[in-house]
Parts: C-alpha cells; structure tokens; sequence
C-alpha cells in the first residue's frame, strides 16, 4: 500500500531571544530539533535541567525510545503504555495524563520538521535533596528529545560479533526489567565489555545462566523454522520482540522458554531486535561462528518484513503547527464567523 506523503514544514522557529549566537553549543546542539521540557519546547542547546534532578543524582526515572517513519510514529502507543507502566512500578506519577503525554511526543516530532528520526520521552523523579527519599522531589520533570535517525545499514547486512557479557541481568527481584528506568549501567558495563573485546555487542545471562538479553536489545535464536527468545520475566518486554513475534504468526514456530547459555551455540541464526536497531543479525559469538557466519533467510526475512510495517503504518504525526508564545496550536486558528467578529 502506498504511503501518502505528509506534508513537512521545515521552518522550524526557535523560541524568541534564541539565536544560537554565542560561545558553548557545539553544531550537533545548534542543529538539533526543540526540546520539550516541563510544557515548553526551548532550543536544544538551551536544554537545562537542575543538578538537584533525582534522575541525574540517582538515575531516579523512567524513559522510552521511540522511532517514526514516514512522517508517522510507529507504535505509539505502545510506548505510552509502557513509559507509564515503568514510571507506576518506581511510584513516579508523571505530571501528564497518557494522552497529554502522546500529545506532546507528536508535537515534538512534529517540530523538528524531520520525516524519520528517534524521540526520547524521560520522566524524572524532579527536583529533591541528596537523599535518597523520593517523595522530597514534588515534582517530576518531563523531558522529550528528538534526534534524526541513524542507520546502521551496513552492519545489519553484514551483522554483527558478540560476546556474553560477564556482568548478569539483575533477577526480578532486584529491579522488574519490564522498568524501563533511567539507570542502564548494567547494560552499560554489558556493552564496555563488548568494546573491549573488540566486538559490536554483549549478550547478557540471567543469574541461572540462561539467555537474556542483549545491552539494548531482545534476542533471538533461530532453529530450522522456529523462533527462540527469552521470556519477558527475564528481559525487557520489547515492542521491537512484540512485532516481531506478530510478524511470525502464521510462518515460523515461536517459543518464549528459557534458553540454555549452551543453545546459543546450536542456533542457525541469531538476530538482536530494538527500536533503534530494528533488527540486526548476529553472526559470531564468543569467536564461534553462528549457522554459516552470514546472516541467514529467516532474520533477512523478518528485517525485511519489519522494514515493511515500519514504514506502511503508525500515528501521523501533525506537521501543521503554529509556533507563537510557546503554544502549540495544531491548526490554523478559524476566522470569526461573519457577523461576530466585532463583539467582545
Ligand atoms: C535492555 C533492553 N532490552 C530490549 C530493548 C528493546 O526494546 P524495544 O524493542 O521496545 O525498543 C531495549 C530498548 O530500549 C532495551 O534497552
């Protein structure tokens, strides 16, 4: 089916006394698109949040990463849902209903006139002491910014090397990993040693030693025609993992079960899925090759079929907005009907 071009302004107007003059904001900063903080959008270089901020003093927060194509946000609200189920597990109540929230990602997409990119909602816990105790932040902060896109074309056609991480994915009991908080660093000492040891990416076990997730992104094993991937008690419920599973029915088997570190190596394929890596083949492990070392039909086929219902749906974002004393208006504003216009 095809898409209808949506129509993009470009003229994307910072707030007023904003020039971008001055020493400080690198070019990548001056060229990025608004930033939504707190109900307002202010240039991205002038983007300032408080160093009190719970989310910077603790890492006290919750985000979400969300891609658009297109000119339409693919599973919005999905996204929505989940930056509010994390925010409600921590006992973080964001300051915007979910429908305020879904209003202001369109808006923010909408305002950097780019047609494709990636926006990150975060919620933070807001202001406090430096204590601990989160209910002396009265306020959470909402923050939404928008990058364009970055594609990783050549290393999903080649695919990618790993290593399994030495570092384990806190069990449940710890932290649910279905929270999406702003606390990665596990994940990130996952991916420092991947970088270490010369390779793209860390799969990380649980404490039983199964599979459970790569530093970023969900994994899947590929078996003659069945799909393998870790059930979500062990690994963020990913949206990218949901399409995916969707996009199976009807063509290959699924199974969602715990999986033996020792499986990996069986495996005649295996790809990562993610919203900013979309889906991506792994073709060595530990230095061991997977199936033939290249990326095999079955991940090919799915990142094509992931490719096709990226760019053929999602919700179109209203590129039609005035810009004038920091409200948003998604319309032109109508003309007085005849007649009227002199009262008041
Ligand atoms: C730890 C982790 N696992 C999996 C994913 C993939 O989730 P999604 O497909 O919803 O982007 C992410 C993405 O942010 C992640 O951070």
């Amino acid at each position: 089916m095809a898409i209808p071009e949506v129509p993009v302004r470009r003229e994307v107007r910072m707030e007023a006394g904003s020039t971008g003059a001055g020493p400080g904001p690198s070019q990548e900063a001056l060229a990025a698109p608004p930033v939504y903080l707190d109900g307002r959008f202010v240039p991205a270089q002038e983007a300032r949040i408080s160093v009190f901020d719970h989310g910077l003093l603790y890492g006290d927060g919750v985000f979400e990463g969300i891609r658009f194509y297109n000119g339409r946000i693919f599973r919005l609200e999905e996204h929505v849902e989940r930056l509010y189920t994390s925010a409600g597990a921590i006992g973080l109540s964001p300051p915007l209903s979910p429908g305020e929230m879904r209003e202001a990602i369109l808006d923010t997409a909408a305002r950097s006139g780019l047609r494709a990119g990636y926006l990150r909602p975060l919620v933070t816990r807001g202001v406090g002491d430096l204590g601990l105790d989160p209910r002396k932040s009265r306020r959470p902060s909402v923050i939404i910014l928008c990058a364009p896109l970055t594609v990783y074309e050549s290393q999903r056609q080649r695919g990618i090397r790993a290593v399994i991480a030495s570092v384990r994915r806190p069990p449940r009991v710890s932290l649910d990993p279905n929270v999406k908080s702003l606390n990665y660093l596990n994940n990130i000492l996952a991916k420092s040693e991947a970088n270490l040891r010369g390779v793209e990416e860390a799969l990380l076990l649980d404490l039983e030693g199964n599979l459970a997730e790569a530093s970023g992104e969900n994994v899947f094993l590929v078996r003659g025609r069945t799909l393998l991937t870790p059930p979500a008690e062990v690994c963020l419920k990913g949206i990218t993992r949901s399409v995916i599973l969707e996009l199976a029915r009807g063509v290959y088997r699924a199974q969602e079960r715990p999986i033996p570190a020792a499986e990996i190596f069986e495996a005649d394929e295996i790809f990562l899925t993610g919203t900013g890596a979309e889906v991506v083949p792994v073709v060595e492990v530990e230095g061991e090759r997977i199936g033939t070392g290249q990326p095999g039909p079955v991940t090919r086929d799915l990142m094509a079929r992931y490719q096709e219902i990226t760019h053929r749906s999602g919700t179109p974002i209203p590129y039609r907005i005035r810009w004038g004393d920091g409200e948003v208006t998604r319309d032109p504003p109508k003309p007085a009907p005849a007649g009227r216009a002199s009262r008041g």
